[in-house]
């Protein structure tokens, strides 16, 4: 095989759609926030399936936002929170920010999810208010068995869907699984809009009180019945209303520019999730003796193919001279980040440590063809040693 260049992330905006960008910015049209990011919204909740959604500049701003507003809105009965370990920084440190006590939850051994023993173990002990998931490189958590859990132990769920887009569970689109959803629009995601992220929900009081926090806490974006009913609780008239802040807010917003782009890479959203799950199905069948995800019930828009090696790093090295990227299987767990251990000392699970000194992930994305796979899967067998 000759040598190729297969990075583990690709840019997903075409020239085409630049072309097409730089036209509507010469038309001279707003760049803020304004109707365009209305439409994407409007677009994009219709595909996940939600009544709402939220634009924001990125998946950390959305999990910023939905931690915020449930505190905000008086949806948590208390400030415990069960996270993932194998998550992402911004999936957690909102909540170590303002002041909660997280608990890590350990790893399914199958999709990566939160294993189901370790929270029935959580919620029994601490109950916690909340439980935000993470669907692990596109991987769905097992929902139903999540949901009949929490629901005993009165534990509101809301999913970061970051790596997630366009997975599907049981027929539902991830981020239409629970309370409320994120995504993000960076760079190697699914789609891209520059920077950028998203909330889905459907519930109307949690979503005026998210467009009231992402811009400053003002009323000017909430929708017409809650903007009456808050200037009248507080007495505030037409001219104040301009500046009047029912929450200590934010600025996260998105700009008509990002919504731009991100209205046309929505079009091609189906056919991409459909080529990254066609990818991930291609590594399985050829790397049997490896360790692949499993989420039943599932379609999984891959985020990348994660695995494990005995030899991460020989094999990494390996890999680059190939031509091939490679890196570890995301964060890792929580509990070994230098911030964590700082914190709160080391915290050891069983599963997320093997992510953690095992876990790497190799190429997916939109461009990945099957002989990319085939070729990378070659070079992998190499040299990698299963654990
Ligand atoms: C699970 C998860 N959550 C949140 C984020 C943050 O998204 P962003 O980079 O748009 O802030 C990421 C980024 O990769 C992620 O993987």
């Amino acid at each position: 095989m000759t040598k190729r260049s297969i990075k583990l992330a690709d840019n997903t905006i075409s020239e085409e759609e630049i072309r097409s960008l730089a036209g509507w910015l010469q038309e001279g049209k707003q760049l803020t926030k304004g109707p365009l990011t209305r439409e994407f919204e409007a677009e994009f909740a219709a595909y996940t399936g939600t009544k709402y959604s939220i634009m924001v500049n990125s998946g950390s701003s959305a999990n910023l936002l939905m931690a915020y507003s449930l505190l905000e809105a008086g949806y948590l009965r208390n400030k415990k929170v069960v996270v993932p370990a194998v998550s992402w920084i911004t999936t957690l440190s909102p909540f170590v920010q303002m002041g909660f006590e997280c608990f890590l939850c350990d790893s399914d051994a199958q999709d990566l999810g939160v294993d189901l023993n370790h929270l029935e173990a959580l919620l029994k002990k601490e109950r916690p208010a909340l439980l935000i998931l993470v669907h692990i490189l596109g991987h769905p958590n097992k929902m139903d068995a999540i949901h009949r859990l929490c629901d005993q132990y009165g534990c509101l769920v809301i999913e970061d869907a970051c790596e997630a887009l366009g997975s599907e569970y049981k027929g539902k689109k991830t981020g239409a699984l629970s309370l409320a959803g994120s995504f993000s629009f960076y760079y190697g995601h699914h789609i891209s809009s520059i920077e950028g992220g998203a909330i889905t929900l459907s519930d109307d009081k949690l979503y005026s009180v998210m467009l009231s926090i992402r811009s400053h806490g003002w009323s000017r974006d909430v929708p017409e019945a809650d903007r009456q009913a808050w200037k009248k609780e507080y007495q505030i008239d037409d001219f104040r209303e301009f500046y009047s802040f029912y929450y200590a807010g934010y600025n996260l917003r998105s700009t008509d520019l990002n919504a731009y782009l991100g209205r046309l890479q929505l079009k091609r959203l189906p056919a991409i999730a459909k080529v990254r799950a066609r990818n991930f199905e291609l590594y399985r069948q050829a790397l049997p003796e490896f360790f692949s995800q499993h989420s039943p019930d599932s379609f999984v828009s891959s985020f990348s193919f994660g695995t494990f090696a005995a030899n991460r790093l020989e094999l990494s090295k390996h890999l680059l001279a190939q031509g091939i990227e490679c890196r570890p299987l995301v964060c890792g767990s929580m509990g070994r980040q230098p911030f964590w251990i700082k914190k709160f000392g080391v915290t050891h699970l069983p599963v997320a440590d093997k992510v953690h000194d095992f876990g790497l992930y190799l190429p997916n994305h939109a461009n990945i063809t099957p002989e990319d796979v085939a070729y990378v899967a070659k070079h992998f067998r190499e040299v990698a040693k299963p654990i």
